[in-house]
């Protein structure tokens, strides 16, 4: 049986997570960390921060963990505000974990790149596995040299280190901090309650994204694919769907006629142009036969339905 440590517990994709891992492996065999304590539920919970290598050792040593999720990262929007400590954080965390694998062989880790590692040059629609990468984001520069880190270990230390190139994510459950695909998380808030959009991207800003239970399902089956089939070892393209904050919005609205947005864009829209719009993860899909469920308008019906319960509007 495994004993698996999640780094970067309390975060948008951490959170929902340690759930997954949890019901899938027993909450006694998974081991939520993170830098601070989170509101609420604590079983099985330690402060733990993925800068302080010897703890990390110790952790793993103690607990006997054999996989390791390593979610623990500056996102792209508040990297920019903080380059250094985002390079510092995104990578030298990495390479921590890397580290530590490298020591105990029996480790498996998972690791997440992001559609952040793409740039400027990069082809933007169906972009391919492999293609020009010229990041000009702190964010993506370092998930561009974690992955090559990844391919690093597996190929000179045997690390069986496995990732993918996340699209923006959306999820009820826990909000996502300092993102540049954040706004589509925010957008279903402000329409349940009944408050304009303010958005920081244009109408026609298309990015690739990916309701959280379909992120949650490509972690736990890339991460259950026997090693054979991982043939990539940098970090594999995954979609979902594609939109453009006006065409969210003309979602949403059919159920809030009366919502309202304003576009205000400001410098994440920089960002966004420099991602791609849409992606090709034939790749995933043959390798170790990824599928998405939820296309635009499976996630307008989830999200409304879920967040009304949370925010306790009833309409
Ligand atoms: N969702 C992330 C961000 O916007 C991209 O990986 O920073």
């Amino acid at each position: 049986m495994s004993n698996i440590l999640v780094i970067g517990a309390n975060g948008q994709l951490g959170s929902e997570l340690v759930i997954a891992l949890r019901n899938k492996f027993g909450s006694n065999h998974v081991w939520a960390t993170d830098i601070r304590k989170p509101q609420g539920y604590e079983e099985q919970f330690a402060l733990l921060d993925v800068m302080d290598a010897p703890a990390l050792h110790d952790f793993v040593q103690t607990h006997k963990i054999d996989q390791i999720y390593h979610l623990a990262a500056m996102l792209s929007a508040k990297a920019e505000q903080q380059p250094l400590a985002a390079w510092e954080l995104n990578m030298q965390g990495l390479l921590n974990v890397l580290e530590i694998a490298r020591q105990h062989p029996a480790i498996k880790v998972f690791w997440p790149s992001s559609i952040g590692a793409f740039g400027p040059s990069t082809p933007k629609d169906n972009t391919p596995q492999t293609t020009v990468m010229d990041p000009n984001t702190v964010y993506g520069i370092s998930k561009l040299a974690g992955e090559r880190w990844c391919q690093y270990y597996h190929e000179k230390y045997g690390v069986d280190v496995r990732s993918v190139r996340y699209p923006g994510l959306i999820g009820y459950r826990a909000l996502p901090g300092g993102g540049t695909t954040d706004y589509a998380v925010d957008i279903f808030y402000k329409a349940i309650q009944g408050e304009t959009f303010h958005c920081f991207l244009k109408a026609d800003t298309y990015l690739p994204m990916m309701y959280m239970d379909d992120a949650v399902q490509a972690t736990l089956q890339i991460m259950a694919a026997p090693a054979g089939q991982i043939k990539i070892r940098s970090s594999y393209n995954l979609a979902a769907m594609s939109f453009s904050p006006a065409e969210i919005y003309a979602g949403i609205k059919q159920h809030y006629p009366d919502f309202d947005i304003v576009y205000e864009p400001d410098y994440r829209q920089a960002i966004a142009d420099s991602w791609p719009r849409s992606i090709d993860d034939s790749a995933a899909r043959q390798h170790w036969g990824w599928q998405h469920a939820y296309g635009l308008e499976e996630l307008i019906e989830v999200m409304l339905e879920n967040l009304k319960i949370k925010l306790s509007v009833v309409n």
